[in-house]
């Protein structure tokens, strides 16, 4: 487990791309935190090492997006996810046994379904309003 801090989504951004280079074909990374406290944007810079080109969007309303990069990624919010069962219904399982990287949003809604070997990265705002962000799963990053 390695525990790190940010002090702006830029920070964010680039641990993030140093997640990127570590990550593998059907890797989980499964990110936790209220909203607000920088998941969507810890994914603009794993996408970045990816080599993806468009730019990362919150998936709220589409709860899936695709991306084609060096390795295909998929990203999901599942903030507007009730139960299991929607999961289930949105097709969305099998592409977490596919040869992508899921990245997922509110993973804990699925817990169930997931496998144990996960990436989590967990985020909380601290008093200065910077984000303490926790880190499982993975070989540790370097620090920025
Ligand atoms: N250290 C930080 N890390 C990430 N985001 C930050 C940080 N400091 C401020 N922010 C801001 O917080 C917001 C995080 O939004 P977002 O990544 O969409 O959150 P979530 O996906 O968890 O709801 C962005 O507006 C971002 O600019
Ligand atoms: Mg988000």
């Amino acid at each position: 487990m390695q525990q790190l801090h940010t002090a702006s989504a830029e920070d964010t951004i680039r641990l993030g791309q140093k997640i990127g280079y570590k990550v593998a074909p059907g890797d989980i990374i499964t990110l936790h935190g209220s909203l607000g406290s920088g998941k969507t944007t810890i994914v603009k810079g794993i996408a970045d090492s990816l080599q993806i080109a468009d730019e990362i969007t919150s998936p709220s309303y589409t709860l899936i997006a695709e991306y084609e990069g060096r390795i295909p990624l998929y990203h999901m919010d599942l903030y507007r996810i009730d139960s299991l069962e929607e999961f289930e219904l949105l097709g969305a399982e099998e592409l977490l046994y596919g040869s992508g990287v899921s990245i997922i949003e509110w993973a804990e809604k699925i817990e169930q379904l997931l496998p144990d070997n996960c990436i989590s990265i967990t985020f909380c705002i601290d008093a200065a309003a910077e984000r303490e962000i926790k880190i499982e799963g993975i070989q540790e990053v370097l620090t920025l």
